[in-house]
């Protein structure tokens, strides 16, 4: 028997040893995260794979390493997973797989936002628009087709990942999963059938068995044993409703996304920091960026409606993949001390000591020693403070981090990182030469003649399945001489909530309706000639991306719900004739589309050829082609889309999105400067006011062929002219610093050399970049000779900001010295 037991222990020590050689166990207490046992701070940052290219992922992955994250999160976007009932693509920059394996290449853990309803301003929060087509569909409640569905598709992705081993429990990165998005903010809606839905939810994602913890992200109450989360620009007032959750941030918003019409959105890189610190501070132990690297909408994933084929989000990581400076190197600063805390922060005793005036100590005490903070979070009074027998000054809206509870280690509104520029730079004067050739819509706008037939008038998404922006809605309505109809005031009125609208009567353009100001139903009216006999009444509503949030998001109307009417005015008296029951002609899409226009091979394969004769004066309803060649090296590359009007483009097949420069934000709302101070909110601090929301697209140079040639294909349907498109590459153009005295300051242009220093001055120099100055006091030595003795013709550089560097300062007296560094690359 004592046998026995002895082999059983050790056969048992055996299991347990040799699975944890291949796997890791990830739970939770109150406090944290635990991986193997042990409590963890953890920052992680969304990165979407569909959002960049395949290529792009190692590079962004190790961007995100080295800016001091421990966790890659992202959503799985089932409309384009499963884009055909039960077909799967999982194809180029779709293969979630490879994606979960590169991060686990570099090192990294991976946080898996299953959804599947997502949001990401994704298009129709990443829904399939057949789901919205089955029969009694009903999104995101107890109804049984939509539960059918949405397991199918979760249990699908769980299979896939557990078929390679991608989570933690079975040695793969994959340390938490999230099931359903933000159900708490909308569950009211949905009356008692919401709490059953959600406990279906749950209930369901448990059933996958995983081996690692599910989140469920702004879900107080979340049914056991599901990790409620908090997402918003600040989550330090965020208390768990369930005492057994840590405090887990899924979505601290780096900027903001950016709409058709709307401004630039900036979030400073002090803010962010001061939210990180302030969540720390207050015993947090996960924190996620939402975005760290936002990246583009390419195709027609972008939701909305009107959500720009740019996601920049003004992240850590730009669009493109270069790192946003200073964001990402003050945040990486305070990752760097967070991570060297992680014993006192996790383990640590919590004690509060309140300074006054909104200021506030942190304590954490672990045996071993101490780590503190100094929140301050008074909007606009800087701070001078006595703790535990030192003086400290904290700005307004700032943290301070004491690692060891006595020096300031990291102030977050004291920004030691440089700014860096980016610039455009063309590639080659290259003159693109265009040909052209129309939609050839004729048949559609003089005749009618569509795919489909229906009596009345459809709903746009009901009818397209999303297959395409465009839809024609066609009648034809016989007047003759005796109609009351008749007057010499006649127009055609339409009841919309098309996101643009395109009308022709008779085969002439009547004009158009785009929506502006989110007023997404309105009345567009026009004057209109009508004929005795028959009339051809032609429309095409165009949208531009699906709603993606929201209770009952999936159910809003889209393109011509009508009533859409033929209206006379004879004095007083309005005589109207309702076409709306009339019998409709549909069709679905664009021919060229459908004769493939936009893949390289296309030319001259149609009946109607490409046409290389003088392009007509702006025409709608366009296509265009050129062949140009890639810009040379590695930058990223970027077309000007400067001129055009509203449509699509694609680059060798392949679609960059839709484009829309003619579309300008709001003239007002911008501001020249930026206060840190106070709530950050998406419309603070927004830049470009009266500007095209969009005039540059990304051209990801896995879409290129390096050496050749490379076609571009637009669809042109407002009419722009592309005589100014133009290719170029974007680079570091000017570095600013503005660092505080016993700092190292890093200066690069990245992979350009540093060509010249325009300003340096060590003391007390003021303004911003680009228009620094020289303050009273500055160091003995000349600060512009010395900074160019260390950087210029170098890709970065190095220096101790000190008086022992730049000479004494004694002028200065007792304030603070700073460095202020302009320098062009
Ligand atoms: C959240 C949502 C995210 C994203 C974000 C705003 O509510 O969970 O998916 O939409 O807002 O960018």
């Amino acid at each position: 028997m004592k046998h026995f037991t002895c082999l059983l222990l050790l056969l048992l020590i055996l299991i347990t040893s040799f699975s944890s050689a291949y796997s890791t166990i990830v739970s939770h207490d109150d406090r944290a995260i635990t991986i193997d046992g042990q409590r963890r701070i953890l920052i992680s940052g969304s990165i979407h794979y569909p959002r960049s290219t395949a290529d792009m992922w190692p590079n962004l992955i190790s961007k995100a390493k080295d800016g001091g994250l421990d966790a890659i999160e992202t959503y799985v976007f089932w409309n384009v997973h499963e884009p055909v009932r039960r077909q799967y693509d999982f194809s180029g920059n779709l293969d979630l797989v490879r994606f979960i394996k590169t991060i686990q290449d570099k090192g990294l853990y991976s946080v898996l936002r299953i959804g599947p309803y997502v949001c990401a301003e994704w298009n129709y929060g990443g829904f399939p628009v057949w789901l919205h087509n089955m029969p009694n569909m009903e999104f995101r409640t107890v109804n049984s087709g939509f539960m059918n569905e949405m397991q199918n598709f979760t249990t699908k992705i769980v299979e896939m990942m557990k078929k390679e081993k991608l989570f933690a429990s079975q040695g793969g990165p994959i340390i938490l999963a999230q099931i359903e998005n933000e159900y708490g903010n909308v569950i009211s809606s949905y009356g008692a059938e919401g709490k059953a839905y959600v406990d279906w939810c749950a209930n369901m994602a448990n059933s996958l068995d995983i081996g690692v913890p599910w989140l469920m992200c702004q879900q107080p109450n979340a049914p056991q044993p599901m990790i409620e989360t908090c997402n918003g620009f600040y989550c330090d007032q965020y208390k768990q409703t369930n005492p057994t959750s840590p405090k887990i941030w899924t979505e601290n918003w780096t900027g903001w996304f950016k709409n058709w019409g709307g401004r630039h959105p900036y979030r400073t890189a002090e803010d962010l920091a001061y939210s990180v610190a302030r969540f720390f501070q207050t015993g947090g132990t996960f924190q996620n960026y939402y975005m760290y690297h936002g990246g583009t909408n390419f195709g027609r994933v972008a939701g909305g409606p009107y959500i720009t084929t740019s996601y920049d989000y003004h992240a850590p990581l730009d669009e493109y993949g270069n790192v946003n400076q200073p964001k990402w190197g003050h945040l990486k600063e305070l990752h760097t001390l967070l991570k060297s805390m992680e014993k006192p922060l996790t383990y640590g005793n919590i004690s509060t000591v309140d300074l006054g005036n909104s200021v506030t100590a942190t304590v954490y005490s672990t045996n071993e020693g101490s780590s503190c903070f100094i929140g301050n979070v008074n909007a606009t009074a800087n701070a001078l403070v006595n703790f535990q027998g030192n003086d400290y000054s904290v700005p307004a809206w700032s943290v301070s981090v004491l690692p060891d509870c006595k020096k300031e280690a990291y102030n977050t509104a004291k920004v030691n990182t440089q700014t860096s520029i980016m610039t455009e730079v063309p590639s080659k004067p290259e003159k693109l030469e265009w040909t052209w050739r129309p939609e050839f819509a004729r048949k559609t706008i003089l005749k009618g003649s569509g795919d489909l037939i229906a009596k009345g008038l459809v709903d746009q998404k009901d009818i397209t399945n999303d297959a395409s922006d465009y839809l024609w809605y066609m009648t034809r309505v016989h007047l003759d001489k005796k109609d009351p109809i008749w007057s010499r005031n006649m127009s055609l009125q339409i009841h919309s909530n098309a996101h643009v609208l395109h009308a022709y009567v008779n085969g002439r353009y009547v004009g158009h309706k785009i929506v502006q100001d989110e007023k997404f139903n309105y009345i567009f009216e026009k004057k209109v000639n009508l004929l005795h006999g028959t009339n051809h009444i032609s429309l095409l509503s165009v949208s531009v991306g699906l709603q993606n949030y929201g209770p009952f998001f999936g159910s809003g109307p889209t393109g011509i719900n009508g009533p859409v009417k033929l209206v006379g005015y004879k004095g007083e008296e309005t005589i109207e004739k309702d076409l709306s029951e009339h019998q409709w002609n549909y069709k679905i899409g664009l021919n060229g589309f459908d004769q493939k226009l936009f893949t390289t091979n296309s030319v001259g394969h149609h009946h109607l050829k490409w046409s290389p004769e003088k392009l007509p004066a702006n025409p709608m309803l366009t296509w265009y082609k050129a062949n140009f060649k890639a810009p040379l090296g590695k930058d990223p590359v970027i077309v000007d889309f400067n001129g055009l009007g509203k449509g699509e483009a694609w680059i060798n097949g392949q679609s960059i999105g839709r484009y829309w420069p003619s579309f300008n934000s709001s003239d007002d709302g911008c501001s020249d400067e930026c206060d840190y101070r106070g709530e950050y909110g998406s419309g603070k601090c927004a830049f470009m006011c009266g500007k095209p929301t969009q005039r540059w697209y990304h051209v990801p140079r896995g879409f290129l062929n390096e050496s050749g040639y490379n076609t571009i294909t637009l669809f042109e349907e407002m009419g722009g002219n592309p005589s100014m498109v133009n290719f170029k590459t974007v680079v570091t153009g000017t570095v600013c610093a503005r660092t505080y005295e016993h700092n190292k300051l890093e200066l690069t242009c990245n992979n350009r050399p540093i060509s010249a220093v325009k300003f340096a001055s060590f003391g007390n120099p003021s303004g911003h970049c680009g228009s620094f100055a020289v303050g009273t006091c500055e160091g003995a030595m000349d600060a512009t000779k010395v900074v160019a003795k260390e950087c210029v013709g170098k890709v970065n550089c190095t220096m101790n900001v000190t008086s022992h560097k730049f000479g004494s300062t004694l002028e200065c007296g007792d304030s603070p010295k700073r460095l202020f560094v302009e320098l062009e690359c």
